[in-house]
C-alpha cells in the first residue's frame, strides 16, 4: 500500500474539548490518498465503481460555542474506488467559498450553524454553505450538497471542486436539499429547496431535472411554517413534502440565537401533489403534533389509491443541540422512535394520516434504487442493539453512533440484524446492486472500532445485502483516522466511464493515479480557542455517554402495530 498526502492543514489548531470535537468527532484536517488498501477476504467481481462519502471536518477551530458545530464542519468528499479487486481511498475538502475565505484568513470567519448574524464582518456576503451532507450523482455530475445552500460540483476522478452548481443558471432557489429522489424508470431528478427565498422563509422550491440533468421545472409554494425539511419522497405519480415542527424564526437569528427549535405543540403535515402537476394542486394532510423525522425510507401507492410514506419517526427532534435550544431534554430511550408508515387516503375526505408502526427505532434507511417510489419488499437501516454490553461509540451529531445494521422485510419475513461488538460503530452503507435478479447485492459501510480513549481503527465492510446477519464477506482496512460521514452514494464504474467519455475523457485507469496532487498548504498559526473550557466534556447529560439510555431506546419490537 502506498500513501500520499496532498494537503495538510497543520497550523496550531486547538479545538474545544467538547463532544463536537473530541473522540470520533476529533477534526482531522488532512487531504490524502491511500492506494492498494489491504483487503481481508475477497471482493466480489461485480463491485466495480466508487463509494463517495460526505464528511464534515472543520478546518479551523470555532470562535464561539455552537451546538450545531458537528453538522457545520467544512465538507470533505471522500472516494473509495473499487477496481479489479483492489481498493483505493482519497479525501479532499470541497472548496466552497466559505472554506476558501477561511483558508485565506487562516481562521474561522463564520459563527453559528445557519446564523449569519454571528459571523465576522469579513464573512459578509460570502456563501455560507459547507456542502457536507450528501454526494449526489445524476446525469454524470457529482454534486456535494447541503440543504442550506446550492450544491458544489466536484470532479468524480480528481475530487477537485468545479464550482457552485445552479443548473446552468436556471435555478432560482437559494437552496437545494441533500436528499434528492431519482425515479428508477425515467431517471429524472426530483428535488426541492426550503428557505428558498432566504433565511426563515416559508418558500419551498419544487424542482425537476430530466435524465440529462436539465432543470425543466421549478415551482415555489409556501410551507405551513418555516420548518426543517431534511428529506422528502416521491411515488410513481406524486411528490410528498413532510413538515415537522422544528422551526426557524428570523428574530431569533437576528438576536444571535439558534436556527432551529423544536415545538412539541405544533402540528406536522404532509403536502401531496401530482409530481408533474402544479403546486396549486397541493393537498395538506395533518400528522401528529410534535413529531420529528430526518429520513424517509420510501413512499408508494397501492391499488386502492392510497399513499404510504415510511419514515424514521420520533416524538421529538433527536439532535441534542436542537433540544437544548428548545428547552427540552428528552433522552433517546423516551423519544418514541419507530419506523412509521403514514397512510394517506387520497380519495377520502379526511385530512388526517393513519400511522402503522412497521419497524423498530433507527435511522439512515436505504432501499434498492430500483424500488424508489414503488411498492417494495425490503430495506435496510441502522439502529442500536438493545442487548449491547458497554457504551456506544460517541460521535456524530446525536452524540452516539449506531452499532446495528438491520434488514427489514415488509412481506412478512422476520427482520435480520447484525449487531457489532462493543466499541464498534457503523456508518450509513451504500447499496451495490447485483445483475443477477435473485441476488440482493451488497452493502458497503465504514465501521469504526474504538481502541482507546481517543484511538480508533477503521475499515470498510462488505456485506451480502440479503444476509447481513452473516457479517462481512470482506474487510478493507483504512490506516488513517476518519471522521464520521454523513451520507454516501455508490456510482458504478460503467456510469463513471460513460460520464468521462461524454466529457471527452478516458476510461477509468483503475485504482492508481486517479487523484491529482494539490500543493501542500500550510495554514498560519491560529489563536487558541477561548470558548468552552475542556471541563465541558461530559457536560451534556442527554448524549448518553454511558450507553444506559440506549439500552432502553431499542424497546422490543414485536412486529407491526397500528394506531390512528
Ligand atoms: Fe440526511
Amino acid at each position: 500500500m502506498r500513501a500520499r498526502c496532498a494537503r495538510i492543514i497543520d497550523g496550531m489548531r486547538i479545538f474545544p474539548a467538547t463532544p463536537e470535537f473530541t473522540g470520533l468527532n476529533t477534526p482531522i484536517g488532512d487531504e490524502y490518498e491511500l492506494e492498494r488498501l489491504t483487503v481481508e477476504g475477497r471482493i466480489p467481481a461485480e463491485i466495480q465503481g466508487t463509494f463517495f462519502r460526505a464528511i464534515p471536518d472543520p478546518a479551523f477551530q470555532p470562535y464561539m460555542e455552537d451546538g450545531g458545530a458537528v453538522i457545520s464542519g467544512d465538507g470533505m468528499v471522500s472516494a473509495l474506488r473499487f477496481a479489479r479487486g483492489e481498493v483505493s481511498f482519497a479525501i479532499r475538502y470541497v472548496e466552497t467559498d466559505r472554506h476558501k475565505a477561511e483558508l485565506a484568513a487562516g481562521r474561522a470567519l463564520f459563527g453559528k450553524y445557519r446564523n449569519p448574524y454571528t459571523d465576522k464582518p469579513e464573512a459578509r456576503g460570502i456563501d455560507r454553505t459547507v456542502a457536507n451532507t450528501t454526494p449526489v450523482w445524476h446525469a454524470g455530475r457529482l454534486l456535494m450538497t447541503k440543504e442550506d445552500g446550492r450544491p458544489y460540483r466536484v470532479d468524480p476522478r480528481s475530487l477537485a471542486t468545479l464550482g457552485r452548481y445552479d443548473f446552468g443558471g436556471r435555478l432560482k432557489s437559494a437552496t437545494v436539499t441533500a436528499h434528492v429522489r431519482i425515479d428508477p424508470a425515467t431517471h429524472e431528478l426530483f428535488f426541492f429547496g426550503y428557505e428558498a427565498a432566504g433565511l426563515a422563509s416559508t418558500k419551498v422550491a419544487y424542482c425537476l431535472a430530466d435524465r440529462h440533468g436539465n432543470l425543466t421545472r421549478e415551482q415555489w409554494f409556501d410551507a405551513p411554517y418555516c420548518a426543517m425539511m431534511h428529506d422528502f419522497a416521491i411515488t410513481e405519480h406524486y411528490a410528498l413534502f413532510p413538515i415537522y415542527p422544528t422551526t426557524c424564526d428570523l428574530a431569533r437569528l437576528e438576536a444571535g440565537g439558534d436556527h432551529w427549535v423544536h415545538e412539541l405543540g405544533r402540528d406536522s403535515f404532509v403536502g401531496v401533489m401530482p409530481r408533474y402537476g402544479a403546486v396549486s394542486e397541493m393537498r395538506w394532510f395533518r400528522g401528529p403534533k410534535g413529531v420529528s423525522c430526518y429520513h424517509m425510507m420510501n413512499a408508494f401507492e397501492d391499488s386502492a389509491g392510497r399513499i404510504h410514506l415510511d419514515q424514521c419517526l420520533s416524538n421529538v427532534n433527536a439532535f441534542p443541540f436542537i433540544q437544548r435550544a428548545s428547552g427540552l431534554n428528552i433522552p433517546p430511550g423516551e423519544n418514541g422512535a419507530r419506523l412509521a408508515r403514514w397512510t394517506i387516503e387520497l380519495r377520502g375526505g379526511s385530512d388526517a394520516v393513519t400511522e402503522t408502526v412497521i419497524g423498530p427505532p433507527g435511522d439512515l434507511p436505504m432501499i434498492p434504487a430500483a424500488s424508489q417510489g414503488r411498492p417494495y419488499s425490503h430495506g435496510w437501516m441502522l439502529s442500536m442493539n438493545p442487548q449491547m454490553q458497554g457504551p456506544p461509540v460517541l460521535g456524530g451529531p446525536v452524540g452516539a453512533m449506531f452499532n446495528t445494521l438491520l434488514r427489514l422485510d415488509f412481506t412478512g419475513k422476520p427482520p435480520q440484524g447484525l449487531a457489532l461488538p462493543a466499541g464498534h460503530a457503523i456508518s450509513e452503507p451504500v447499496h451495490v446492486p447485483c445483475a443477477e435478479g435473485a441476488h440482493e447485492g451488497w452493502l458497503l459501510t465504514i465501521v469504526d472500532e474504538q481502541t482507546g480513549p481517543s484511538d480508533f481503527v477503521h475499515a470498510l465492510w462488505i456485506l451480502q445485502a440479503g444476509d447481513v446477519a452473516a457479517g462481512p464477506i470482506a474487510r478493507v482496512h483504512i490506516p488513517h483516522r476518519l471522521r464520521p460521514q454523513v451520507h454516501g452514494w455508490w456510482v458504478s464504474a460503467a456510469e463513471l466511464d460513460a460520464a468521462a467519455a461524454k466529457r471527452g475523457g478516458t476510461r477509468s485507469p483503475g485504482v492508481d493515479r486517479q487523484f491529482s496532487t494539490a500543493a501542500r498548504l500550510r495554514v498560519a498559526r491560529n489563536t487558541p480557542y477561548r470558548g468552552t473550557p475542556s471541563s465541558a466534556v461530559g457536560g451534556h447529560p442527554d448524549e448518553c455517554r454511558h450507553g444506559t439510555r440506549y439500552a432502553g431506546n431499542a424497546r422490543p419490537w414485536s412486529g407491526p402495530s397500528h394506531r390512528a
